[in-house]
């Protein structure tokens, strides 16, 4: 049975007044009956971390580079964040692909060291509008799932986020019919290529334009167990709500 998980992703945004939002949601959800993941920006990963201790909300980083050390200006290794306490990393967001030129076999270089760190890694896949209208969508995801997902994957270090660009901040959502048909086929192809067991227990978020008012229908879609939520996570009010709609 998959947990279902309620991720954040505060991308660039907040500084330490944010973290009040940390400890608001902690008091709505005191004993949460699914996973709750806050990634807010590195400077705040630790006194996030501070903030979540005892809550049963975990703390995750937003990328990582893809060696263990050295002179990477600017970079931060996996190890660094598990020393802040964080337990999960995004890796693969479309807007590193795009703001950062990062490529497939970049984010299963980083997912790598992530997962040797003992990271859980929520690697992003997600096609664009004209991929989607060149019916192109089911080739880019598969693509983007064998080239960048690590071969040492498993149900308790790989999570996949299904993130449409296209509905990344747009208020625009897919159709369930479409979520459901992404959802089923990345599920599929983890089961070819890890087995029933590591395929099945993978976790499989939706991204984007999540909101309190549509986050019930999408999480009744099939292989949906949770979302990656940019801006509704920002407030624990509405970040609440979605959480709800997984309980
Ligand atoms: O990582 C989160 C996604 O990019 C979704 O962002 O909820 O603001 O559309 P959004």
């Amino acid at each position: 049975m998959r947990r279902r998980l309620a991720a954040g992703n505060w991308k660039m945004n907040g500084t330490g007044a944010a973290l009040s939002e940390i400890e608001s949601l902690a008091l709505k959800h005191p004993s949460p009956s699914v996973d709750i993941l806050i990634c807010p920006p590195a400077t705040l990963l630790h006194r996030a971390a501070v903030a979540a201790e005892s809550t049963g909300i975990a703390i995750g980083g937003q990328d990582c580079h893809g060696e263990s050390f050295g002179a990477h200006t600017g970079d931060v290794s996996a190890e660094m964040l598990t020393d802040t306490g964080a337990t999960a990393v995004i890796l693969g967001h479309s807007e590193r692909r795009v703001d950062h030129g990062e490529q497939n076999e970049d984010v299963r270089a980083k997912a790598r060291t992530a997962m040797d760190a003992g990271l859980k890694a929520i690697i992003c896949v997600g096609e664009s509008l004209e991929q989607r209208d060149a019916a192109n969508t089911l080739d880019i995801i598969g693509g983007q799932l064998s080239g960048s997902i690590p071969d040492q994957s498993t149900g308790e270090n790989l999570i996949v986020a299904y993130e449409p660009i296209w509905a990344i901040g747009t208020g625009k959502v897919p159709t369930l019919e479409e979520i459901g048909e992404v959802h089923d086929f990345i599920r599929a192809r983890l089961e070819r290529r890890f087995g029933e067991g590591v395929g099945r227990s993978v976790r499989l978020l939706y991204g984007g334009s999540v909101k309190p008012s549509n986050a019930t229908e999408i999480f009744g879609v099939s292989n949906v167990d949770g979302a990656l939520v940019g801006g509704a996570s920002l407030k624990a009010e509405d970040f609440s709500g979605i959480i709800q709609a997984l309980e």
